[in-house]
């Protein structure tokens, strides 16, 4: 009876330790990958690189965890990101999911959540030059700014430049077009 008793108690704290291990601060850059492994919330997606993952008591953020050996990836975007920021390049932060932190290995980082769910077909926004793919899928928005959620295709060496580029997604017709057209060969 009494051992049911410690061993229900025990469950109890241990489930609140990690409540409060959740609810507290989110992990610095460096830290360990299991720091940031244990606030992997909900699935979100995959891409051709990661896994994305909802933060969980942290709505605001989302984890990226990279397939094995796709490290370098995680890596590219936040080292893309702190330079930038370091170098105090506004206008290509602005574009950009922020970043909060990288894992100590790469395998995690923790970016900013942006919202996927409204269309962006025909719209138009600022991108730095670097980021090659435009793919829609790679964009979200925050506070009414479309930015990037994915630049870790980027190259980071040299230097970035300071001005973004304007960039339109193609409306549905021009997509449509440009199938037929891939279907004709
Ligand atoms: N910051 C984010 N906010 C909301 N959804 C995201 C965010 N980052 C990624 N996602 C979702 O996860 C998918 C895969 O992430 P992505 O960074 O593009 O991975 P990969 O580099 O493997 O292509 C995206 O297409 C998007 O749906
Ligand atoms: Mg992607």
């Amino acid at each position: 009876m009494l051992d049911k008793f410690f061993k229900k108690t025990k469950e109890i704290v241990k489930k609140l330790m990690s409540y409060f291990e959740i609810k507290k601060k989110l992990p610095n850059c460096g830290d360990s990958d299991e720091k940031f492994e244990i606030l992997r919330g909900n699935f979100i997606a995959n891409g051709q690189s990661r896994s994305v993952w909802k933060v969980k008591g942290h709505d605001d953020y989302v984890l990226k965890e990279s397939f094995e050996g796709k490290e370098c990836i995680n890596i590219n975007e936040a080292k893309y990101y702190y330079l930038a920021n370091n170098e105090g390049l506004t206008k290509i932060i602005a574009c950009l999911a922020e970043i909060h932190s990288i894992s100590e290995t790469g395998k995690y980082i923790i970016m900013e959540a942006l919202d996927t769910s409204v269309s962006l077909t025909g719209k138009t926004c600022n991108v730095p030059k670097e980021v090659a793919d435009k793919h829609k899928k790679n964009f979200g928005i925050k506070h009414g700014v479309i930015k990037c959620l994915d630049y870790g295709g980027v190259a980071v060496e040299g230097k970035i430049s300071e001005k973004p580029i304007q960039h339109q997604f193609p409306s549905d017709e021009a997509v449509a077009e440009a199938r037929a057209l891939i279907d004709l060969f």
